[in-house]
């Protein structure tokens, strides 16, 4: 199982983090992975300048925005998903 735990401090939030929780569940269903990829929201990822961040697993990754999300899904999540158990 990925984890991807997408910020919503108020930083990201401002920035447009549930657009991007949105996008990311949208392809999660769109590829099927709901039993392999566990989306959740968390606080604050200390990287607020660079939002909207996000954490996959202990990585994290900043920048996200709805219009990106779908490149960073197909580059950091959708090949790691399919291979999970
Ligand atoms: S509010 Fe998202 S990293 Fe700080």
């Amino acid at each position: 199982m990925l984890t991807v735990s997408v910020c919503v401090g108020s930083s990201c939030h401002l920035k447009g983090a549930y657009a991007v929780i949105k996008e990311l569940q949208r392809l999660i269903e769109e590829f099927s992975l709901r039993e392999k990829i566990e989306l959740k929201a968390c606080f604050c990822l200390g990287q607020c300048q660079q939002g909207v961040s996000v954490m996959v697993n202990d990585r994290i990754y900043t920048g996200l925005t709805k219009e990106n999300t779908a490149e960073f899904f197909h580059r950091h999540l959708l090949k790691e998903g399919q291979g999970r158990q």
